[in-house]
């Protein structure tokens, strides 16, 4: 068997599967985002381990593999987040999340000092709030006494690694999303690491995705119940490695991924960069590739403000039911015909990239009227992520990436309303693969040919990734969902002045 795990931004996911690829046991263990002030959001990185150690425990119990068998893991989570360790290796403050929007400032002084252009050049990317690079800035600046500790900069399943394997070590496709790597030579950038005076000695090796980064030692096998010396994938961000999952990794099928943020990705044989930067261009997890991803910061996010806000009827019925209140909220979306009657939401609840790169937009709800019940704003909701989506594909478009397969995931996915919306807001089908655990199975895939299993990623997907169904585009909904887009689009550069 194999593992994947997933230190997302909600919980961590483990997933067991066996030698056919098929999912055997699973195990997600939840946690929060703390929210100290608006705009921040932090976690502590030992939640994430002490919940990664039961995860790993409950899934192999459930599927019923002694951690013996396990043959590879592989690592995936959220991009972006930085983790500081001190020279004993022990956490020097919480992890500032890739949703957290407090470093304008510091994104404003590299384009200052660096020019934008320049960035663009060495990173492939523009210096945005969500980068790992002025998440470190905004440490030296505000924490001195923080900064002075720091002897490691890691991302998120990176840390995860480091307690599993003793190594500090990383892979291209979540190199990629700090600013200080070089997408282009797939390596950390010499040039950006000194404009921005960060110390190399700080970052951790970088590997291709499927490649061995170490194994796992007595201490963290007595912790997981995982077998010493189990080779560890160096593994992928969770979208790089999600859509390893979904088979994209080939040009024109593309992905959207509705989790707690929301992504668009194309795969990219040569690297493609969008010179306006509204596009991240990132290395793929398949070795010697890249890909074009935009990202909605609020997608799942969106809704699931709203369930926690505004849902307590649907809380009620599931506490009594045991449906889940996401199945009871499509329910309700359900009953609203496309285009919601009017009501546009904009789901800008923690700022905007793509394509706006807005860090201070905010969520809008437009068009209200006497007419509108809940139900309607739920449907805005699920609308407003899906053109969010749609803009990201036409910027795709635009960069002459061809979009000829559209395949669906995440939990947004799991709604059959939601699929419907997207199918219908993107005028294509939208495919759904089967068995899909997200980005943990495409870990597990990774880890799959750091096993040797397979000789590479690309074999490894065409054997166990099969589409399973499509959505299609509902015909009488197209003209609804023209106009609301229309007015979606109208409606950011109608309230921008006011976001300031
Ligand atoms: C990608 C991004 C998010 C996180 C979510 O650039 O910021 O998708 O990876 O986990």
């Amino acid at each position: 068997a194999l593992i994947g795990i997933d230190v997302g931004t909600s919980g961590v996911k483990v997933v067991v599967i066996d030698r056919e690829g098929r999912a055997l046991g699973q195990a997600t263990v939840s946690y929060e985002v703390s929210q100290p002030r608006p705009l921040w959001a932090e976690q502590d990185p030992e939640d994430w381990w002490e919940a990664t150690c039961a995860a790993i425990q409950l899934a192999l119990a459930r599927s019923g593999r002694p951690g013996e068998d396990v043959a590879g893991v592989g690592l995936t989570g959220q991009m972006h987040s930085l983790v500081l360790l001190d020279e004993a290796g022990s956490v020097i403050r919480p992890a500032i999340l890739w949703s957290d929007q407090r470093t304008e400032e510091e994104c404003a002084e590299i384009h200052q000092t660096v020019g934008f252009e320049q960035t663009i050049e060495w990173v492939a990317n523009p210096a945005l709030t969500n980068f790992t690079a002025t998440k470190l800035l905004w440490v030296r600046k505000h924490e001195p006494e923080h900064y002075a500790r720091i002897r490691h900069a890691l991302l998120p399943k990176d840390y995860i690694r480091y307690r599993l394997t003793g190594e500090f070590a990383s892979d291209v496709s979540d190199a990629s999303g700090t600013l200080w790597f070089d997408v282009k030579a797939r390596r950390w950038s010499d040039e950006m690491l000194a404009a921005l005076d960060v110390p190399r000695a700080w970052l951790p090796t970088v590997y291709e995705s499927p490649e061995v980064s170490g194994r796992v030692t007595e201490w963290a096998a007595a912790r997981t119940g995982l077998r010493p010396g189990t080779p560890v994938a160096a593994g992928g961000g969770d979208q790089a490695a999600g859509a390893v999952g979904n088979g994209i990794v080939r040009k024109g099928v593309v992905s959207s991924t509705i989790g707690t943020s929301g992504v668009v990705f194309a795969h990219a044989d040569e690297i493609v960069r969008d010179e306006k930067g509204r596009l991240h261009t990132f290395c793929h997890a398949v070795p010697g590739k890249w890909h074009v991803m935009a990202v909605t910061q609020s997608a799942g996010g969106s809704l699931q403000w709203f369930r926690n806000q505004f849902a307590d009827a649907e809380r009620a019925v599931a506490a009594q039911t045991g449906r889940d209140v996401y199945d009871l909220l499509s329910d309700e979306a359900r009953r609203v015909p496309a285009g919601s009657e009017g009501l546009v939401f904009l789901p800008y609840l923690m700022g905007e990239r793509t394509p706006h790169l807005d860090p201070q937009a905010k969520g809008v709800f437009f068009g209200i009227t006497p007419r509108h019940t809940r139900a309607h704003f739920v449907r805005a909701i699920m609308e407003g992520v899906a053109f969010s989506l749609r803009d990201g594909l036409a910027l795709m478009q635009d960069l002459k990436l061809p979009v000829d397969e559209i395949r669906v995931s995440g939990g947004g996915a799991k709604s059959e309303v939601w699929r419907e919306i997207q199918a219908g807001v993107f005028g294509q089908p939208v495919a759904v693969i089967e068995a899909n655990e997200g980005p943990a199975f495409g870990a597990a895939i990774l880890a799959s040919v750091a096993a040797g299993f397979f000789d590479d990623v690309v074999t490894a997907v065409d054997a166990w990734v099969r589409v399973e169904s499509a959505t299609l585009p509902v015909k009488e909904d197209a003209a609804a969902y023209q106009r609301a887009y229309r007015l979606y689009r109208a409606l950011y550069p109608a309230v921008q002045p006011l976001y300031r």
